[in-house]
């Protein structure tokens, strides 16, 4: 069976995810980030992260050439995040989507992403081929997270929230 592109993105879209951004600095020193859910967890033991960026996008020349990265898992009430770092820099050039956010930086000069649900700093590890992809794979050094707070999805193709759990 031949597996068109449309027919692969409907299967994988029934593949609910969370949603991330990830965060680093380019070579030039300037904040650079990235709308994911190719987010995904590797291994404890070392603790190691993964992400796939495309290999037509700007993003991966940034992030593959940076010693370190983070990632940031959205809340719910974070789709307007979700959506600024999805803008391609190719499709709208000269939009800066850190502009007029407020954002922190880390000990590391590293971007932070206040009102997330969780966020990992990694040392970048490898970049592996994936096709029309590259996997990048970090070793996670900090962790923080919120003990609250829900988490934005994505399935078949849209952001979604999880629906209030029923009490038993
Ligand atoms: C919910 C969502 C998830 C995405 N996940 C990925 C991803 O895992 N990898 C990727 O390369 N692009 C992903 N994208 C697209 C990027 O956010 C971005 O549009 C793309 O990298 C083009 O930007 P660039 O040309 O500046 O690299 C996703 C977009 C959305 C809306």
């Amino acid at each position: 069976m031949h597996v068109t592109t449309t027919d692969f993105r409907a299967a994988l879209g029934a593949f609910a995810t969370g949603v991330c951004v990830a965060a680093t600095r380019d070579a030039g020193g300037a904040p650079a980030g990235v709308t994911v859910n190719s987010f995904a967890s590797v291994s404890l033991e070392p603790p190691l992260v993964l992400f796939c960026l495309g290999r037509g996008g700007t993003a991966l020349a940034r992030f593959s050439a940076a010693p370190s990265w983070a990632i940031h898992v959205l809340a719910d009430n974070q789709r307007d995040l979700a959506r600024r770092f999805a803008l391609s820099r190719r499709h709208a050039p000269g939009v800066d989507p850190w502009d007029g956010l407020a954002w922190e930086e880390d000990e590391t000069r590293l971007p932070v992403i206040p009102g997330c649900l969780a966020r990992l700093t990694c040392l970048a590890d490898r970049v592996v081929e994936g096709g029309d992809h590259a996997i990048l794979l970090g070793r996670v050094e900090r962790l923080s997270w919120e003990k609250a707070g829900r988490p934005l999805l994505y399935f078949r193709g849209r952001y979604e929230a999880v629906a209030e759990a029923h009490p038993a």
